[in-house]
């Protein structure tokens, strides 16, 4: 569609995006054989049909299970690069992946094998797709702040190529304030801080991220539009969202993708973005993301550039590179 084609050569960088997420079933098949793991499924058909989700543990239940065929380097680099192709085909030419080491270091993978094979798959994106990534690092909000500081220990020899670190997994019971020490240890390693809030979370846990974890950027926000004054603070700010409509709509945040509020957080002033979150689990990657919800809520051909110009904004790349790169 001509929708389809002005997305598409939008220049366009993804902020939200777990490499876990975009295991795909036939993927996951390959690296299943390939170690020797046994899925509870037997077919791909019998995978997506399974893939029928009505909130976030649901869909977390499900996706850690599917992370346990990742073993090897040659996996993790595998599953890197199958994004990027995918991201590439989209008109997407730069991505901040999230990647969960505590789910893989807690079956045994070493944190090495996981950053090494995600490495190589990145520079091999840039070398032949020339696109170009950052790795941010998640702690799993249901494990403790011990794993958590356990985690980023591990990650201290390998500073230099992670950008920064998040928040992910189960929200509710698990407030930011959970990790603010260990949040301010990676800040005072140099690294960016992110954090997931609002997706299920009340308004509470996206000012705790703003004001105990003082966050470069939040991870979905939907919930913040409950509160007038949280929503001023983050157009004050300047802060940007990595909103993600696909996932918000398999997840049963919004029971219809027309009632999406990724148009009136841009009419109220808050920089949005548009994300895929976890593509291989919520049946759409970048474009879809953008094209769906475009169609769903009717945003203007204005609307979606700048949609595409807040991703860049949005990044932590040098701030050089982000007016050059829209
Ligand atoms: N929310 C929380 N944790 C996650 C998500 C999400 O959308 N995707 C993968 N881990
Ligand atoms: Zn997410």
């Amino acid at each position: 569609t001509a929708l389809e084609t002005f997305v598409r050569g939008l220049p366009k960088a993804e902020l939200h995006m777990h490499i876990e997420g975009s295991l795909e079933p036939e993927l996951m098949f390959e690296l299943a054989a390939r170690n020797g793991v046994t899925l509870p499924f037997k077919t791909v058909d019998e995978i997506r049909a399974a893939y029928a989700f009505s909130n976030l543990q649901d869909f977390l239940d499900i996706y850690y299970q599917g992370a346990g065929v990742l073993l090897t380097a040659a996996d993790f680099k595998d599953l890197a690069l199958a994004y990027f192709r995918r991201l590439a085909a989209d008109g997407g030419t730069h991505a901040e992946i999230f990647f969960d080491p505590q789910t893989h270091t807690d079956r045994g993978v070493a944190f090495e094998t996981v950053i090494d094979g995600l490495v190589q798959g990145m520079e091999e994106a840039e070398r032949t797709l020339g696109v170009t990534s950052k790795l941010i690092l998640c702690f799993l909000r249901h494990l403790d702040e011990a794993s958590a500081f356990a985690t980023l220990e591990q990650a201290k020899p390998h500073l230099s190529r992670i950008a920064g670190v998040g928040l992910d997994s189960s929200e509710v019971g698990h407030p930011p304030a959970k990790f603010a020490r260990v949040m301010q240890a990676a800040r005072d390693l140099g690294l960016k801080v992110v954090a997931h809030a609002g997706e299920e979370g009340p308004p509470a846990y996206v000012w705790e991220a703003v004001d105990i974890l003082a966050v470069d950027r939040i991870d979905h926000g939907n919930r913040a539009l409950e509160d007038d004054c949280l929503t001023a603070r983050l157009v004050q700010d300047g802060t940007t969202l990595t909103v993600c409509p696909l996932s918000n709509l398999k997840l049963c945040g919004v029971s219809d993708l027309k009632e999406h509020p990724l148009k009136r957080m841009l009419k109220l002033g808050l920089k949005a973005t548009v994300n895929s979150d976890d593509p291989a689990y919520f049946g759409g990657y970048l474009l879809e993301n953008y094209v769906q919800t475009a169609e769903a809520v009717g945003l203007t051909r204005d609307e979606l550039v700048t949609l595409a110009k807040n991703s860049f904004t949005g990044s932590f790349l040098e701030e050089a590179e982000k007016t050059e790169r829209v």
